[in-house]
């Protein structure tokens, strides 16, 4: 049975121990004594992020249409200036009187009261006060809460006159690169970009291991389209999903309903919404993920972030209960407009007619005879940072003839009135530029992997067929084949007569169609398929004498422990089709 809202935490027994023996991931700088935040992910936990990316680029790039991009981590100050990260990318922070240390004021206050995340500051100290919170180690009394910008900065060069940040998203990349993405998809609306990479957040106070990183692994899209056109290719691809929704408007309680039911009754802002929220969906169960083991809620006005207008987070049942892992927002035109903004760089696509329509227009006309000897080379790129803005705003400046202050490279510079008109009335169009709003699907890899691992354990007293365990605990990932890192285990049953000679030239063809797989020679076959299902390998290849006599192996699936015996001729076509889900195992 899946759990649901209400069931018990998931039971990870020995779990963590057996991820860090095996090679999954463990504590970074731990000959140092280790730092909070930072995991090192080691030779299966490197395979198996590669293969959880590899699944995401095929939801997003292959099936989605996305493009890919690849920026960089660190970003001059002046991005988070325009992006409002500066100001705002900040949590609250609580520190202990005595001994001194910080802790993130809203996390102290979970068990006790819903949604703490949603308080601003004065009520999270109300709340603290009200509940007696004190320091956790020492019982001493809090400070604060003050606010605490998130973002690691440095410098770039060698003086300190550069000062920047590394990158809390990926996402600002892509709505810099706004005009290249827009001509690359031959100014044609709508279209997503994808990006995988690193986020850097000095979080406060992270004791969740994998679930809160300073540096953790992010997959992000972010879908442009015109707010007057938000049809798209793939529209009615998941409207019969069905999903619980804990909606903002009713967050006890969850509805369990199909994206479409919930699109047409107003619980979901859009249908370009509800897509994106039915894509996460399928490639969180593509993953791994059971679907009774996942909902989407939606953040409550107060908690949604400076750039959202709305917000649905993919929430996955793990031993530390409901964690986000998917965060699915309305970004409006927030970020767009913010750059052209502090850029003076025109971040705005163009609507197209066949027949020319007729629209009262408002617009500031440069004259572009009096900007060039005061503007020279600067003078065309000021021109069209003066056409982006929307006159309503400048009423005052315009009707007492006053100079207008635009933006360009981050510096202000002021256009005198001789240099601008104002051109109101009636015209008929034929192209009109707007910008674009974006939808963002931003997926945090690191969370999601060590929820299909927790999904994926399973633990017993009891070995199951053909299974040997070494210590009376029989442990197995029951991983899905695409995700696990290692695809198949190649056994000589005896490391002579003739078997090694037959098992590691297979090995090798395996190898070389780009099948990771485990050569193992040592102990009895039983524990050799113990040690397998301990890190998750779908399959287990076995040469005994027979296959010597008639070019046979037995392969051995991992949940059920049964085995069949085939030609090896045929054996990397048959667990290449095995682990791409192309023949099943039991019709074998
Ligand atoms: P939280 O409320 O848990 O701090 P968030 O709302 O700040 O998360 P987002 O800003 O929406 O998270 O980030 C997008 C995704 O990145 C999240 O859904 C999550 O999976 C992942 N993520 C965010 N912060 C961390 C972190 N410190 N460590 C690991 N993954 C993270
Ligand atoms: N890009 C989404 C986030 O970082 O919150």
């Amino acid at each position: 049975m899946p759990p649901d809202d209400n069931s018990k935490e998931l039971e990870v027994g020995e779990l963590y121990s057996v991820l860090k023996r095996r090679g999954y991931f463990w504590p970074s700088f731990e000959i140092y004594g280790g730092v909070a935040g930072f995991v090192d992910l080691g030779p299966l936990g490197s395979l198996i992020r590669e293969n959880i990316e590899g699944i995401w680029k095929d939801k997003f790039l292959l099936e989605e249409g996305f493009h890919l991009v690849d920026c960089p981590s660190i970003n001059p100050e002046v991005v988070f200036a325009a992006s409002g990260h500066l100001e705002k990318f900040s949590d609250l922070l609580v520190r202990c009187s005595s001994c001194l240390l910080p802790f993130r004021a809203d996390h102290l206050l979970e068990d006790l009261i819903e949604n703490p995340d949603a308080l601003g500051k004065d009520e999270l100290a109300a709340a603290l006060k009200e509940n007696d919170i004190r320091c956790p180690e020492c019982s001493s009394e809090l400070g604060g809460p003050e606010e605490f910008n998130l973002m690691f900065s440095t410098f770039i060069g060698p003086g300190k006159e550069k000062l920047a940040y590394l990158r809390p998203e990926t996402a600002q990349s892509i709505f810099m690169d706004f005009n290249s993405l827009y001509r690359y998809n031959r100014d044609r609306m709508p279209f997503g970009v994808a990006q995988i990479g690193k986020g850097f957040r000095n979080e406060i106070s992270p004791r969740q291991g994998m679930l809160r990183l300073r540096e953790f692994h992010m997959a992000e899209g972010e879908f442009f389209f015109d707010p007057d056109d938000p049809s798209f290719k793939g529209a009615g691809r998941y409207l019969d999903l069905e999903v619980g929704l804990l909606a903002s408007s009713d967050p006890g309680s969850t509805i369990h309903t199909t994206l479409g039911k919930a699109t047409d009754e107003g619980i979901i802002g859009s249908r370009l919404l509800a897509h994106f929220l039915g894509v996460t969906h399928s490639f969180a169960t593509s993953i791994g993920i059971p679907a009774g083991g996942m909902r989407f809620r939606q953040h409550l006005p107060s908690e949604m972030a400076h750039y959202a207008r709305d917000c649905w987070d993919l929430e996955v049942i793990t031993s530390n209960g409901w964690v986000e892992m998917v965060g699915v927002a309305d970004r409006s035109a927030y970020d767009l407009n913010q750059h052209a903004k502090a850029s003076g760089v025109d971040l705005r696509a163009r609507r197209k007619f066949d027949e020319p329509i007729v629209r009262e227009i408002s617009r500031l006309q440069p004259k572009m005879k009096e900007m060039g000897p005061i503007f020279r080379g600067d003078a065309k790129a000021l021109g069209e940072a003066l056409e982006s803005l929307d006159p309503k705003n400048l009423k005052d400046h315009i009707s007492s003839r006053e100079p207008i202050t635009v933006t360009l490279r981050g510096k202000e510079v002021e256009i005198p009135s001789n240099c601008y008109e104002l051109v109101e009335g009636q015209e008929r169009i034929h192209v009109e530029p707007f910008t674009p709003n974006v939808i963002e699907p931003s997926f945090g890899i690191d969370r999601l992997m060590v929820s299909v691992l927790e999904h994926a354990y399973r633990e017993s007293d009891t070995s199951p067929k053909g299974g040997e365990s070494e210590d009376g605990t029989y442990r197995v990932l029951r991983l899905d084949p695409r995700v696990a890192p290692v695809k198949a285990g190649v056994f000589p049953l005896l490391n002579k007569d003739d078997l090694p000679e037959l098992a590691s030239p297979l090995n090798d063809r395996l190898r070389r169609r780009g099948l990771n797989t485990y050569y193992d020679v040592s102990g009895s076959i039983g524990r050799r398929y113990a040690r397998m299902d301990e890190i998750g390998t779908p399959f287990c290849i076995t040469i005994d004498h027979q296959s010597v006599e008639d070019g046979s192996a037995t392969v051995r699936e991992r949940d059920s422990g049964e085995q069949v015996r085939v030609p090896i001729e045929g054996m990397v076509d048959l667990i290449e089709d095995l682990c791409r889900g192309r023949v099943s195992f039991e019709n074998l």
